[in-house]
């Protein structure tokens, strides 16, 4: 388990001033929406270096200051930033906000490498400062009774786990999330890293000892699968869009992940099962199987929350108005990285790899 810090103390902050970094997709879907709907907080600055995609997020925050570069949006009068640039780009973005005294939600991955995300912690918390890692599908029902099942004691020590995040013919066509110099990883890094977080949260994050993985480009640079959200440059693919990896803690258990963006597979989806000595629970579906005079599967059920990005919003405004933590703590972030670059680490050097510890 990872320890959490001690609580910062409440800040002078009334209606929070929000700038974001980066208004593509998820900041245009998700960040914007949740803002505005939050009555504490305002969207009062916005930044991205594709004038298309500021003009269009401009639309939805018409009051907002607009900037090219983000050094010139943090000078802005501003309390916290909502970080959706590109992976590459969170860790000088959210590095620079830090030092600029703002507090940060920054887009997973929190940083592109277990070292990026350290370094912006100890900034953090040395100037009491929030930052989260938009983990949404934490806050989600389900994944809040699949907790509270292992809370209770239902599945018992885990001895193994799956983490699954699998897509047929969904890779992205971004360059942000394709090309390595901007995206840093593929299927693993963009989707993984949910599942990973996921059954990592669900195990509380116990501390990993060794990987062995192997990652490849199968589909995305030839012509066999369409994608579902278009056509992707293939000869400026440069991630994986496949990778798979066995985690090995040292308390002994072992979790295994599998990632795809394209395939034939007949299994899609985001997920994680937890095989226990007391249950074997499966995530988002709530189901908890258990072996005993016979053999009995239980719905958890799933309390209605509202959408997963705007509640992940409402954690971090709350956290960074009345004083708590990080709801979703960084070293919780460094911890899954430095798992997946000792995947990405493995993959290349045909070799089971030891995977740094973290704070
Ligand atoms: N939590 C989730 O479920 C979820 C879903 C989708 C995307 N994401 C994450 O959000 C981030 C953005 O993904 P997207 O799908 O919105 O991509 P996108 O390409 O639509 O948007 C990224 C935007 O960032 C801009 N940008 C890049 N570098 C910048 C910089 N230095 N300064 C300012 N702007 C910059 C780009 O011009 C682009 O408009 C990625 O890190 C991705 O992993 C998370």
């Amino acid at each position: 388990m990872i320890s959490s810090r001690a609580s910062r103390p409440a800040g002078p902050v009334s209606a929070l001033r929000v700038g974001v970094v980066g208004t593509g997709f998820v900041a245009r879907r998700a960040h914007i929406p949740a803002w505005n709907a939050l009555p504490g907080a305002r969207v009062t600055a916005l930044c991205d270096i594709d004038a298309a995609a500021l003009e269009a997020a401009g639309r939805a925050v018409p009051g907002a200051a607009r900037f090219a570069d983000y050094r010139a949006l943090l000078d802005a009068d501003l309390d916290a930033v909502s970080i959706c640039a590109s992976n590459a780009a969170h860790f000088p973005v959210a590095l620079a906000a830090l030092h600029a005294g703002k507090h940060v939600l920054c887009e997973k991955p929190l940083g592109i490498s277990a070292a990026e995300i350290v370094s912006l912690g100890e900034v953090a918390d040395a100037r009491g400062l929030v930052l989260m890692a938009q983990h949404q599908l934490r806050f989600a029902g389900p994944a809040r009774a699949a907790r509270a099942c292992v809370l209770a004691g239902k599945v018992g020590r885990v001895y193994h786990a799956r983490a699954r995040a699998l897509r047929r013919d969904r890779a992205p066509t971004l360059p942000g999330l394709i090309e390595r110099d901007l995206a840093g990883g593929g299927a693993i890094l963009d989707l993984g890293v949910h599942a990973l977080d996921m059954a990592l949260w669900l195990m509380d994050f116990p501390r990993a000892a060794r990987v062995s993985g192997s990652v490849g480009v199968n589909f995305a640079r030839g012509g066999r699968i369409a994608g579902h959200w278009g056509e992707w440059d293939r000869s400026r693919f440069s991630v994986e869009d496949f990778g798979t990896g066995l985690v090995h803690f040292e308390n002994g258990s072992t979790l295994m992940l599998e990632c795809a963006w394209l395939g034939h597979h007949g299994e899609e989806g985001l997920g994680c099962e937890l095989f226990g000595e007391a249950g074997n629970l499966r995530w988002p579906s709530g189901e908890l199987f258990s072996q005993g005079a016979s053999f009995t599967r239980e719905s958890l059920g799933a309390p209605g929350v509202e959408e997963p990005h705007a509640a992940a919003v409402r954690a971090f405004h709350r956290a960074v108005t009345e004083g708590g933590e990080s709801p979703v703590p960084w070293r919780e972030a460094a911890a899954s990285l430095a798992i997946l670059e000792a995947l990405y680490a493995s993959a290349r050097e045909g070799r089971e790899m030891r995977v740094e510890s973290t704070p």
